[in-house]
């Protein structure tokens, strides 16, 4: 796809991986409608983005309410005339065993990240649907491969995306109606800022990591050529591959390479 002049709605993209992605992308040409919760920052990206030559909107979105992003949505249409890609990347962690784990927050962590994935999915699909073209882009995570320990929660949610792109896949294979699930290692972006201000909980990943630049690069470079799934660190592929070989091996593995509580936290 060339994606100059092409229109993408991201939500999540107040931080992290989706303001990278937004960044990238309008650098790219790309008109970007940035969404989340927290407005100001979303002004002052959409702001950098215009300053520096790009087309951008912002609208303030909570993603476990349809009707936000269906507005989302909207906005990209009025403002930029449709909807060529939607990156559902809003989510969050937890960090817990699954006692720790209240059910009322497990609610909330599939609200976020599955539902919001879901409600995204079904405001995007009839513009693919009628013009027969689109790219929907999942942020999902390498724990939807293969689970840690600590984060059942968290890795479910995951998975269920990654479950949802193969469906919708399979719905749309051989067409020019593309989907693509992202499975990035531990990044360095508010994540685990987040689960230290909601939840208290001070954790570091102990194996590889990679910046929210890479994850970006591997988005732009999937959209530009699209593939069904997208490892932006390259070798984290091969846990999905042993994890299908030798699972009890790979439980040992991702214990070793996991997150981990900080002492005292
Ligand atoms: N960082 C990692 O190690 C890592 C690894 C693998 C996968 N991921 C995935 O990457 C995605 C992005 O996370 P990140 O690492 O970039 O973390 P982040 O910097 O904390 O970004 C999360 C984004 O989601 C938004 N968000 C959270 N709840 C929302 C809601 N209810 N409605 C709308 N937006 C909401 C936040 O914005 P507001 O607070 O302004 O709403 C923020 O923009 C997530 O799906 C995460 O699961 C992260």
């Amino acid at each position: 796809m060339d994606l100059k002049g092409r229109t993408a709605v991201i939500t999540g993209a107040s931080s992290g991986i989706g303001l990278a992605c937004a960044e990238h992308l309008a650098r790219g040409g790309v008109n970007v409608v940035l969404g989340a919760r927290r407005s100001d920052l979303l002004d002052a990206a959409v702001a950098r983005i215009r300053d520096a030559g790009g087309r951008a909107e912002a609208v303030t979105v909570d993603v476990t309410r349809e009707e936000d992003v269906t507005r989302l949505v909207g906005r990209a249409q009025e403002t930029f005339g449709g909807l060529d890609i939607m990156i559902c990347n809003a989510g969050f962690g937890y960090y817990g065993t699954v006692e720790e784990t209240p059910p009322d927050l497990m609610h909330r962590m599939m609200d976020v990240n599955f539902m919001g994935t879901f409600y995204g999915t079904r405001a995007a699909f009839p513009i693919f649907r009628a013009q027969k073209s689109g790219h929907l882009i999942l942020i999902s995570s390498i724990v939807a491969k293969r689970g840690i320990a600590q984060m059942s929660g968290y890795s479910a949610t995951k998975a269920a995306q990654s479950a949802f792109a193969e469906s919708l896949r399979s719905e749309f294979a051989g067409s020019a109606v593309h989907v693509s699930t992202v499975f990035p290692i531990s990044t360095e972006t508010e994540f685990r800022h987040a689960m230290e201000r909601d939840f208290g909980h001070s954790v570091s990943g102990l194996g590889p990591k990679q910046s929210m630049d890479d994850v970006a690069k591997a988005v732009v470079a999937c959209l530009r050529r699209p593939r069904p799934e997208v490892y932006p660190h390259r070798l984290s592929r091969a846990l999905a591959i042993i994890n299908a070989v030798a699972p009890s091996f790979t439980d040992r593995l991702v214990t070793k390479y996991g997150r981990r509580r900080k002492v005292g936290a």
